[in-house]
């Protein structure tokens, strides 16, 4: 019997190798961790349960079936995040370079299919040479089998992707269909076609650093929803991400007992914004005044600045925060901002994550370059995720919401539930002064008249007091107690229901 258990023993020592001590060492000179040592920091000590730890591949082409080693290149199974199941696959790259093989995949499908089953989020581990040379094409039908898994499990559960070294070709499409994907900057890139292809096909020179790495993903392309130092950094940032999420569609908001009380008064924030309109401040500001314990998590905060989104408690529940940023561009929609924002509005949607909109918009950024790329459609998308969004809205207008703007931000009128405003809002088509030169073409020659006609158009407009009076402002509140407004709001809202009329799903413009 001893040595049954010896032989166990042994493989697992085996298996728990990987590819063998040399290319450990690889890995650790590079500056990243084995797909072990990710799992040992992503879950809470000794919680992971292994998988398939004894799967090896049947390919027995170009010698294969000499080269065996136990797991085949990846690492599944599930452990807990600060208590909570979470599904894992560790992609090890001693193992072919993490390439994807036939059984590589199976491990993966085991587990989404267990996640989906199960309804508990799944955290990919990314670090592959792509597709399994040697296998050809059963290694793309493997990917093909996770791929259609991404697509099944979206809205059911939370799929988040970390990147943590190559990512490429068809591999980059799986992550391309999870809920997040991090990245670990200096180690990790993603591309359809790698450099090399690229210099043939398009005769352009560039690393692949330049091509894909987390800074092109997470500044330009906005692919990536953040980039962290290295793989511990990033692993434990995904692990604060998670504490944030519920475990799927249909299982209750994870809630953290805080002592940040509810009626927290922040006297600050009442003189926050400047008396002059054109002069801006930074609404970071706001969500942390407002979060419970200054505590927010930030998505894709280096794309699209002009517009924040991330996670936030309030009363120890998660609240999903979208807020334009006058430090960027005034704050205006424009379409990376409109496509950044609508993303995350949906996601926050499917998983019953309540918003909270925070307003101080000029309206859509003007030019030819926005028009002719199509910032109706891309503009659409937020107006649609807002509209289409059934999750409890609530809305804080702190300064300007003028135009279209001013109804895409979850407005009463597209079905946000409760509409606070400053006093310092000012809601209007446009801008006064724009305004008055529009009405008053005929007196542009002189500055004294149009000066006057401005200052009537703002005495007329540029309050909360119509759209209060109207009832698209439910309240015009102090800032001082935007905390205690907002959090009870969202208490009163806990029990929503909205039936919308039956249909197969919406389309939404993509
Ligand atoms: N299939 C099978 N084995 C692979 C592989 C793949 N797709 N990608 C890498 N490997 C193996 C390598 O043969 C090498 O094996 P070894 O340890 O026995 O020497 C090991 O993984 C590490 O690869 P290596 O090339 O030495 O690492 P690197 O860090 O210098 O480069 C890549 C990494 C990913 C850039 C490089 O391996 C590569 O270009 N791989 C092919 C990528 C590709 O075209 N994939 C198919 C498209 S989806």
């Amino acid at each position: 019997m001893s040595e049954t258990l010896d032989q166990l023993e042994a493989k697992r020592a085996e298996a728990r190798l990987g590819g063998g001590q040399r290319r450990i060492d690889a890995q650790h000179a590079k500056g990243k961790l084995t797909a072990r040592e990710r799992i040992d920091v992503l879950f809470d000590e000794g919680s992971f349960e292994e998988y398939d730890t004894l799967k090896t591949h049947r390919c027995t082409d170009f010698g294969m079936e000499e080269q065996q080693y136990y797991g085949d290149g990846v690492i599944t199974g599930w452990g807990k995040i600060n208590g909570r199941p979470c599904y894992v696959f560790s992609q090890d790259f001693t193992v072919f370079g993490g390439s994807l093989s036939e059984t590589h995949a199976e491990k993966i499908c085991k587990v989404m299919d267990l996640a989906v089953q199960n309804r508990v989020p799944i955290i990919g581990l990314n670090d592959s040479g792509g597709a399994r040379i040697q296998e050809g094409v059963a290694s793309l039908g493997g990917y093909a089998e996770v791929f259609w898994r991404n697509a099944q499990a979206s809205g059911v559960i939370p799929q988040i992707s970390v990147i943590m070294g190559p990512c490429a070709g068809g591999a980059v499409y799986s992550p391309a269909m999870t809920d997040f994907i991090f990245m670990v900057k200096d180690t990790s890139y993603m591309f359809v076609t790698g450099p090399d292809v690229v210099k043939t096909v398009t005769n352009e020179i560039v690393t692949s650093e330049e091509l894909g790495g987390a800074s092109t993903h997470t500044k330009k392309s906005s692919v990536a929803d953040g980039a962290f130092d290295n793989d511990v950094e990033a692993l434990l940032e995904v692990r604060r991400l998670f504490d944030m999420l519920p475990q799927s569609f249909d299982s209750a908001l994870p809630v953290l007992p805080t002592t940040d009380s509810e009626d927290r008064i922040e006297e600050s924030l009442d003189t926050l914004i400047p008396a002059n309109p054109n002069q801006p401040y930074d609404m970071h500001e706001v969500i942390r005044k407002v979060a419970d314990e200054g505590n927010f998590f930030e998505i894709q905060k280096d794309h699209a600045g002009n517009i924040l989104c991330g996670f936030i408690r309030l009363n120890g529940s998660t609240v999903g925060v979208v807020a334009n940023q006058p430090m960027v561009l005034a704050g205006c929609l424009d379409i990376n901002s409109s496509k950044k924002a609508a993303r995350f509005v949906r996601f926050c949607d499917a998983f019953n994550i309540p918003v909270l909109t925070l307003v101080d918009v000029p309206g859509f950024l003007p030019g030819v370059g926005q028009e002719h790329s199509g910032i109706i459609k891309h503009g659409a998308k937020l107006l649609f995720a807002y509209a289409q969004a059934t999750v409890p809205l609530v809305t804080v207008i702190t300064r300007k919401a003028y135009g279209g703007a001013y109804d895409v931000m979850a407005s009463k009128h597209i079905r946000a539930d409760v509409n606070y405003a400053w006093p310092t809002s000012e809601i209007a088509v446009m801008g006064a002064k724009g305004a008055s030169e529009i009405l008053y073409r005929s007196e542009l020659g002189d500055p004294d008249k149009i000066a006057q006609r401005t200052k009537d158009y703002e005495d007329r407009f540029a309050n909360p007091f119509i759209a209060a009076q109207r009832g698209f402002i439910d309240e015009v509140i102090m800032p001082h107690s935007t905390r205690r407004r907002v959090s009870r709001a969202f208490e009163i809202l806990k029990g929503k229901k909205v039936n919308g009329p039956a249909k197969k799903h919406d389309n939404i413009p993509l």
